[in-house]
C-alpha cells in the first residue's frame, strides 16, 4: 500500500513538473531557459550530488548564459556573462537587493552593511571603505610583516595545515584592522567567542542545546556584551587619532549629527568586516601556496623579484614599506590569477525587489539571481586556456568587466587592498627564506563554504 502511494505521489509530482513555476507568469513574457527540477526540491539534489562547477557548467552548454533552475527551495537565474551580471550589480543594482538566509543574518547581526541597500548602506560603505584605504593601511604594515616574521618559523620541521594557519594569519590581520593598537584584554575574549561563532556559521540552523549551532548564537550574545564595553572604553578613551582601526572610524560618526551609530550597528559591523575579511582571505593564500608549488618557474620567479625587494631593504636598513609592495608587479599578478584560478566566491546572491525584464527574459519578484564569478573567469572566450595557471595573462588588462574577484558596483568589496597586502607580505618572506613541499599530492578540492584545496594542504616548510 504504502509503495502504491509513493508511485501515485511521484506521479502527481512528475505532471506537475516543469508547469509548476510557469504558472502566472503574465502573457506574452518568458522565462529563462533552463529546467526547475522537482517540485520544491528543485535541482538542489543534483546540485549537491556532483561538483558545483560541472552542476552550472552542464547547464550552461545545454541553456546559455542565463539560465533558471530551483535550488534550496528558490527559484533562481544563473548569469554566467559578464555583461548580465554588470547588469544585475551595478546597472540595476537597485531593482537587485542582497539576500542571506535569516539564520546567517541574525549571527553576524542584521544591521551589518552586506544586509542593507540604501542610504544606511552608503553611509555605512564610505566609513569601512575609509577604513582599507592605502592611506590608512600604510600604517598597519609594520604589525602584519611582525605577524608573518613571527609565524613561519613556527611552521619548521612538521606537517602544517595551510588552511588552518592561514586562517589564524587572515584573523589576526583582521583584527588589526578592527581595533587598530588596541591591545584592551577584551580582544582576546572577543578572539576567542569569535572562534565558537565561526564554528557554528555553517553549521545546520538547528538552535537545540548542545548543537554547533546554538553555542555559536550564545557566543554572538556574549560577544555584543564584550563589544559594546570595549566601545565604551574606546568612546572615553585618550588613544591619538588614527589608531583605533575600524572601530574607531565608525565611533567617528557620532560627531555627525544626523548619521550617529548604534552600538548594536557599530558591534554588528566590526563583527561583519572581521567575518567577511578572514576566511576568504585564508582561502585565497591557501591556493597561492598550492599555485606556487606546482608551477616552479613562477616561484623562481617570484623570489627573483622578492630577493630585489629584499636587497634594497637591507641596503637602506629599514623594514618592508607601503612603496616596497607597489613595485612588486609579478607576485601581484600571482594573486590576480589565484583569485581568477581559485574564485573562491564562485557567485553572490541578489533578488528581484520587483518584475523585471532583461535581454528579453522575464525575472519574477521574489526570485533569486546568481551572477557566476567562476564561470566567468573560466570562460576559454575571455581567458584562454582558463584552467592554465599563468599570472602572465595579467600583463594584459583583462577585457572591462570580464573579471570581478572583488564583485561590482555597490557592494564590491572594501577590503582588496588588504587581502593583496596580506598576500604580498607573505609571499616576500616566505618565497625568500623558505621552500614547502605538499605532503599527499594532489586530492582535489573541498568546499567548506569557499572551494579549498582537500585536507587543507598539509605542507612540510624548509630553510632554502
Ligand atoms: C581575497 C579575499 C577576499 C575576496 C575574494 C572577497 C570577495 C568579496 C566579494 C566578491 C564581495 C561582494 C559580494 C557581493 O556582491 O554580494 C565582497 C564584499 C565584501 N567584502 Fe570582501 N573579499 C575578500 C576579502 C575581504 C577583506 C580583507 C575584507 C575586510 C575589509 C572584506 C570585506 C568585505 C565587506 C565588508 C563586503 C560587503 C560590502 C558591501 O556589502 O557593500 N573582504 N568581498
Amino acid at each position: 500500500m504504502i509503495y502504491f502511494l509513493l508511485l501515485f505521489v511521484l506521479v502527481i509530482v512528475f505532471l506537475f513538473k516543469g508547469s509548476f513555476f510557469s504558472r502566472g507568469l503574465p502573457k506574452g513574457k518568458l522565462l529563462p531557459p533552463g529546467s526547475m527540477g522537482w517540485p520544491y526540491f528543485g535541482e538542489t539534489l543534483k546540485l549537491y550530488s556532483q561538483n558545483p562547477n560541472s552542476f552550472f557548467s552542464t547547464r550552461q552548454q545545454r541553456y546559455g548564459d542565463i539560465f533558471k533552475t530551483h535550488i534550496l527551495g528558490c527559484p533562481c537565474v544563473m548569469l554566467s556573462r559578464p555583461e548580465a551580471a554588470k547588469m544585475v550589480l551595478v546597472t540595476l543594482a537597485h531593482l537587485f537587493k542582497p539576500t542571506y538566509p535569516p539564520s546567517k543574518e541574525n549571527m553576524i547581526g542584521q544591521n551589518a552593511l552586506f544586509f542593507h541597500q540604501g542610504p544606511y548602506h552608503s553611509h555605512l560603505k564610505r566609513m569601512v571603505q575609509s577604513s582599507f584605504l592605502p592611506s590608512a593601511l600604510k600604517d598597519s604594515i609594520p604589525r602584519i610583516d611582525n605577524l608573518v616574521v613571527d609565524m613561519l618559523p613556527t611552521f619548521l620541521n612538521k606537517t602544517i595545515n595551510t588552511l588552518c594557519e592561514m586562517k589564524k594569519y587572515a584573523f589576526d590581520v583582521a583584527i588589526i584592522s578592527a581595533f587598530g593598537t588596541s591591545m584592551e584584554v577584551e580582544i582576546e575574549e572577543i578572539k576567542q567567542l569569535y572562534r565558537v561563532l565561526e564554528k557554528g556559521y555553517n553549521s545546520m540552523p538547528f538552535n537545540v542545546p548542545g548543537t554547533p549551532f546554538h553555542k555559536a548564537m550564545n557566543a554572538r550574545k556574549l560577544l555584543n556584551v564584550k563589544l559594546r564595553k570595549l566601545i565604551e572604553k574606546e568612546r572615553n578613551s585618550k588613544k591619538p587619532a588614527g589608531t583605533g582601526g575600524l572601530l574607531e572610524v565608525l565611533l567617528g560618526s557620532e560627531k555627525e549629527r544626523d548619521n550617529q551609530l548604534s552600538d548594536s550597528q557599530i558591534a554588528d559591523n566590526i563583527i561583519g568586516v572581521i567575518f567577511a575579511a578572514h576566511d576568504t582571505t585564508a582561502s585565497v593564500l591557501t591556493w597561492v601556496l598550492k599555485y606556487l608549488h606546482d608551477n616552479n618557474d613562477v616561484l623562481e620567479a617570484v623570489t627573483r623579484e622578492q630577493d630585489g625587494v629584499r636587497c634594497r631593504i637591507s641596503e637602506a636598513n629599514r623594514n618592508l614599506t607601503w612603496d616596497d609592495t607597489r613595485l612588486m608587479p609579478l607576485t601581484s599578478r600571482v594573486f590576480q590569477e589565484t583569485l581568477r584560478t581559485a574564485s573562491i566566491l564562485s557567485f553572490t546572491f541578489r533578488e528581484a525587489v520587483e518584475d523585471v525584464e532583461f535581454e528579453g527574459h522575464f525575472i519574477p519578484k521574489g526570485w533569486k539571481v546568481l551572477p557566476l564569478f567562476r564561470s566567468i573567469h573560466h570562460s576559454a572566450a575571455l581567458f584562454p586556456h582558463p584552467s592554465k595557471f599563468d599570472p602572465s595573462r595579467f600583463e594584459v588588462a583583462p577585457r572591462a568587466d570580464s573579471y570581478m574577484p572583488f564583485g561590482k558596483g555597490v557592494h564590491s568589496c572594501p577590503g582588496s587592498e588588504l587581502a593583496k597586502l596580506e598576500t604580498l607580505i607573505l609571499l616576500h618572506h616566505l618565497t625568500t627564506t623558505y621552500r614547502w613541499k605538499v605532503i599527499g599530492g594532489d586530492r582535489g578540492t573541498q568546499y567548506g563554504p569557499f572551494p579549498v584545496p582537500k585536507g587543507g594542504l598539509p605542507i612540510v616548510l624548509s630553510p632554502i
